[in-house]
Formats: structure tokens, C-alpha cells, sequence
């Protein structure tokens, strides 16, 4: 996986309407390996829902999200500084057993772990979303976590959502803050009123050029009710998943997906550069970047927004441009 800073961002003007450009030179490029072997072991003292550091972790981060930082004055405007300044566009050409010609080259656009909340301001994220959408993707899929915790976030937020549009559309999977809303199928339903498809267990046939290529998604592994077999049960191969959560990984590949997408992890969110993940949130170790077990591959985004407090520390936010490939064109 290679990574490049964003085109310059189109901003959303003082009055709320049409873009208008802004230059900015590119502060750095990254270029990530291959994947990466992920190893079915998992963590023996860390369970994800239950063990009490992420219990008290997870009070703590809601508490916060909730009843102190919509409070604080200016709280949106340290992340839309990291958001506006620091926004990565990772890109990662996945090769796919038995793509169909008509797909060859097709680029999705996974965004993930948006955390439309205390931290960000719709025009912060209105600009991002047009900095992301100059990138013409024919596919976007948004990993989850669209919200951090209310209802109320997703509305504030509406227009920016309702601008992504994309030819083979725009679709999205519920992550464990959509939960924290304590009403996960009215947000589905704001989220589709905004023109995006909510893959909630089950799966949807993209068309080009007379062919089909399955694209299937499922609910949270944590709090919500994932049913991969549901999900995968129309859907004929080549498949490409989406989930939240990327320990959904081993699973997939027993049934012999080709590629998963997923985000959660944040890499770590606030990290020291050199040493692991400080807070980690996958049993497998799935932080972020490119993993592959058997046949499938993962994907781990790092994500657009933050939780808990608005920094990000050696782990800007990022977005992944995917290139699909046939076998015999290299990753
Ligand atoms: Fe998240």
C-alpha cells in the first residue's frame, strides 16, 4: 500500500455553498508492504466487549463524547485542523481471483470511522468529503462508525454524507458507536434517506459492462448482529466484504472471500512512532494496513475521525483508493 497526500481540498464557502479551490503543498508521501501474514491467535488476556479495560474504556470515551466535549467551546476545532491538514490518501492496487473484465482497474473508495461528532464540524467534514470525492472513485464504501454516539450527529451531518456519490453508488456498514446511538435502524434509515445503501447482512450485485461483482456487508461484530452467511448467502465469488470490525477476518476466509474491508482500530489513534499499538482494538492484531490469510485479503484503514479526545498522534486520519486487479497484474 502506498500513500499520498489528498488533492488540494475543495472548501465549502462561509455561506454554505459551491466549492472553492484552495493550494496546498504536499507535506509527505508513505509507502506501506505487501500484506501482511495475520495469525488466527488470539489475544488471551483481551476480549474486545468485555474485558473491563475496554468496558471502562469505552464508559469513560461515551461519558466524554457526550456530556463533556459538546460542552466545550471550540471542542471541533483542534481535529479540524488535523483533518484539513493531515488527511492521507492511501492507495492499494488488491489483486482478485476471477474479477470480471468489465471490473478490471475499478477504485473504491473506503472511508471509515468517520465519527461525525464533538470533534468534527460539518464543514470540516463537508470539505474533506470533496477532498476525497475529487479522487472520482466508482465505488465508496463507508466502514462504519459513521456517528460517535447520537442520532443527532448523523443530522448535524447530513449534507456531507448526502454529497458522496459515486457510479456503482455509495454504501455503508454499521460499526459500535452507530450502536451507541441506541438506535441503530433509525440510522439506517437517515443514512439511506442520504442516497447510501446499508449493507446490514446482506449483500447487493454492482453491474458494469453486463457483469457482476458481488459486494456484501455485515453488522458489527461487537454490539450489533453480524450474520456472515446471511450476508454471503446470494452472493456468488468473487466477494468483497465489508466489516467494521477486521477479525471478522478468518471467518471470511472460510469462506473464501476475496477481500475485506474493514476500519475500527484507528491504528491505535494516538501512537509513538517505532513501538506497537498502545490501545489496541483487534483480538487479532489487525491494526491497520494490508493482512492476507489464505486466499483473503484484509484492508484496515486508519479512519477519518477520532474518539474519546480529538487527537490523532503519529496516526493521521486516512481514506483507501483501491485499485481492483486480474491475477498477472501484481499488488
Ligand atoms: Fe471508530
Amino acid at each position: 500500500m502506498e500513500a499520498q497526500l489528498l488533492p488540494p481540498p475543495r472548501e465549502v464557502g462561509p455561506d454554505g455553498r459551491g466549492p472553492r479551490a484552495r493550494r496546498r503543498r504536499p507535506e509527505r508521501e508513505d509507502r506501506l508492504g505487501a500484506p501482511q501474514p495475520a495469525h488466527e491467535r488470539r489475544r488471551p488476556l483481551f476480549h474486545p466487549a468485555t474485558g473491563w479495560f475496554r468496558r471502562a474504556e469505552r464508559a469513560a470515551s461515551q461519558w466524554l463524547d457526550v456530556h463533556v466535549w459538546p460542552r466545550v467551546p471550540g471542542a471541533t476545532v483542534p481535529y479540524g485542523r488535523i483533518l484539513d491538514r493531515r488527511l492521507v490518501l492511501s492507495h492499494a492496487r488488491v489483486v482478485i481471483d476471477g474479477l470480471p473484465a468489465a471490473f478490471e482497474g475499478l477504485r473504491i473508495l473506503l472511508v471509515t470511522d468517520v465519527h461525525a461528532g464533538p470533534f468534527v464540524a460539518p464543514p470540516a467534514l463537508e470539505t474533506a468529503f470533496a477532498r476525497l470525492a475529487a479522487t472520482e472513485p466508482d465505488l465508496i464504501v463507508l466502514g462504519g462508525d459513521l456517528t460517535t454516539g447520537q442520532l443527532s450527529e448523523f443530522r448535524d451531518h447530513e449534507r456531507a454524507f448526502r454529497s458522496l456519490r459515486a457510479p456503482l453508488g455509495v454504501w455503508a456498514v454499521r460499526g459500535n458507536h452507530d450502536h451507541y446511538t441506541e438506535d441503530p435502524a433509525r440510522l439506517a434509515a437517515m443514512v439511506e434517506a442520504c442516497g447510501i445503501g446499508v449493507l446490514d447482512n446482506r449483500a447487493v450485485e454492482l453491474r458494469s459492462g453486463g457483469a457482476g461483482l458481488w459486494l456484501a456487508g455485515i453488522d458489527d461484530l461487537l454490539i450489533g448482529a453480524p450474520d456472515l452467511d446471511r450476508a454471503l448467502a446470494a452472493a456468488k465469488p468473487p466477494v468483497v466484504l465489508v466489516s467494521h470490525n477486521p477479525d471478522v477476518l478468518f471467518e471470511a476466509a472460510r469462506r473464501d472471500v476475496a477481500l475485506v474491508l474493514s476500519g475500527h482500530t484507528h491504528a491505535g489513534q494516538i501512537r509513538i512512532p517505532g513501538c506497537p499499538v498502545l490501545v489496541r482494538q483487534s483480538r487479532y492484531r489487525l491494526d491497520g494496513g494490508r493482512y492476507r490469510a489464505g486466499r483473503t485479503e484484509l484492508v484496515v484503514s486508519r479512519g477519518l475521525g477520532a474518539v474519546g479526545i480529538p487527537v490523532r498522534i503519529a496516526c493521521p486520519p486516512e481514506a483507501v483508493l483501491l485499485e481492483l486487479v486480474a491475477p498477472g497484474r501484481g499488488a
